[in-house]
């Protein structure tokens, strides 16, 4: 299979098995062509970094329904933030999160900026955030990495080269992955295999819609990919 066929299969199946999130618009929505909220990916995709959906399940839906805007949020007590983040860990986050909502309402009329370019620009965003951002409230075609995504291309294009010294070459094929049409879905197809089937110690491969593209499979390497180096 090549790019695009996987990209295709891939879709197929996220129409099929998208996991309900409550930050994701449902798939009758996605074929209307309705986007998610910019305010509430990002919000998600902050909450996701080191911490699991189900744990974040219910603090998204509090923190949203208390604070609906950026706008809310950004006008919000900094003590009243901090306390509804009680429990999410990793502090420095709800921090900036404030610092990157007051910006966003200062300096950017309360708007989200569109590019992954600007959007990297605002406190607390990194690479990863400013992908997913701009791929799934903006359709832009940017590229989203994180540690399912590095595992499920490893096995797709069977990269024996170990963990971190791989990154740069998995985030190169990851982008030659990405469609130009629908590269939001795509990035959360990719996270939802990863999280799903293609899992670290026991791939679900007879359910996988890109089984037949796997070169890991293929050599029978699939539980050992990604290669980790020694520590
Ligand atoms: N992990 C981080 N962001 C995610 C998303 N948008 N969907 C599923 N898993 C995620």
């Amino acid at each position: 299979l090549r790019e695009e066929e996987i990209g295709r299969a891939l879709l197929a199946w996220y129409d099929r098995q998208a996991r309900v999130m409550p930050w994701r618009v449902g798939p009758e929505e996605r074929r209307q062509g309705v986007r998610p909220d910019p305010y509430r990916v990002w919000l998600s995709e902050v909450m996701l970094q080191q911490t699991t959906v189900a744990a974040v399940r219910d603090y998204f839906r509090r923190f949203t329904l208390l604070w609906p805007t950026v706008a809310d949020l950004a006008a919000a007590e900094d003590g009243r933030v901090m306390a509804e983040w009680a429990g999410l860990g990793y502090y420095a986050r709800a921090r900036n999160l404030l610092r990157c909502a007051r910006t966003v309402a200062a300096d950017h009329g309360g708007r989200f900026p569109s590019t992954a370019a600007e959007l990297r620009a605002l406190p607390g965003i990194g690479p990863y955030t400013a992908a997913a951002i701009a791929a799934i409230a903006h359709d832009e075609p940017a590229t989203v990495v994180d540690g399912n995504v590095e595992r499920v291309v490893a096995r797709l294009f069977a990269v024996r080269t170990p963990l971190p010294a791989a990154k740069p070459r998995l985030t190169e094929l990851a982008a030659r992955l990405t469609p130009a049409d629908r590269p939001g879905d795509h990035a959360q197809a990719m996270m939802d295999l990863g999280a799903t089937i293609c899992t670290p110690r026991k791939p679900a491969c007879t359910l996988c819609p890109l089984a037949a593209a796997c070169l890991a499979r293929q050599s029978g390497l699939e539980t050992a990919l990604p290669a980790k180096a020694a520590k």
